[in-house]
């Protein structure tokens, strides 16, 4: 039979974090203790609805408002922080953030990407997407205010960049120079775009149709 050791979890200590007002927006969440890289901080809990009832549920709001509890989980989920929420709905964005949210099993959990230091705030990358009806000042109403020095000054994913047509000759299929090197970047790119599928993915629709100050604390 397998030795049992002594549980891991240590009662008493103090939790990882707290929630209190923030230099960046409203409150936000601070470390308390030293959060080492990969831990899971917390899960991103609420209520899970559709978009049509997330839509519905904030359909009065202010179109120049940005403050949403809203989190997309697919195209068919969305979880409002706002209703039944825990303390994740009160973490900010940040450009240059510490924590990273995953998707696992529909379910979203917010994860260190560094070693966090106690009183440090946490922040993932919103990756709020941007929409062909947005209007000229979207990057004015969802200005960011996270400080960081690489601030990209939006909490709207970067515009994408007009896409310039290679002058270079494309290498050759067979080419033995080129096999290993063509092999490991597609493997790399099939990583991002997994990496892509697994973070925050907040549309503008649900991120306009949030409802400001969301549930009271
Ligand atoms: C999930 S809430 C985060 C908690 C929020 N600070 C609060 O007190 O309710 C998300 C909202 O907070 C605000 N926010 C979060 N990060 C921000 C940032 N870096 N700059 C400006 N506003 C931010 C935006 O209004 C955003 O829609
Ligand atoms: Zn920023």
């Amino acid at each position: 039979m397998a030795k049992q050791g002594p549980s891991k979890k240590r009662p008493g200590r103090r939790p990882l974090f707290e929630v209190r007002h923030s230099p960046v927006h409203g409150y936000g969440v601070f470390a308390l203790r030293r959060i080492r890289k990969g831990t899971t901080v917390t899960e991103y809990l609420g209520d899970r609805v559709s978009h049509e009832e997330a839509d519905a549920r904030y359909e009065d709001k202010d179109p120049d408002d940005n403050h949403t509890f809203l989190f997309t989980v697919d195209s068919k989920t969305v979880i409002d922080g706002g209703v039944g929420g825990n303390d994740a709905r009160f973490i900010n964005h940040g450009c240059d953030p510490n924590c990273e949210s995953t998707t696992i099993n529909k379910r979203i959990f917010v994860e260190a990407i560094r070693t966090i230091q106690p009183g440090e705030e946490l922040a993932y990358d919103y990756q709020i997407e941007r929409d062909p009806e947005d209007p000229p000042n979207v990057d004015e109403i969802f200005a960011c205010r996270c400080g960081a020095a690489k601030c990209r000054g939006s909490m709207l994913v970067a515009p994408k960049k007009p896409r310039k047509k290679s002058l270079r000759k494309p290498p050759a299929r067979d080419s033995k120079r080129t096999t290993k090197k063509a092999k490991k970047k597609s493997r790399s790119r099939v990583r991002a775009a997994e990496r892509r599928s697994v973070t925050r993915r907040e549309t503008r629709r649900t991120a306009r149709v949030a409802k400001r100050g969301g549930a009271a604390r």
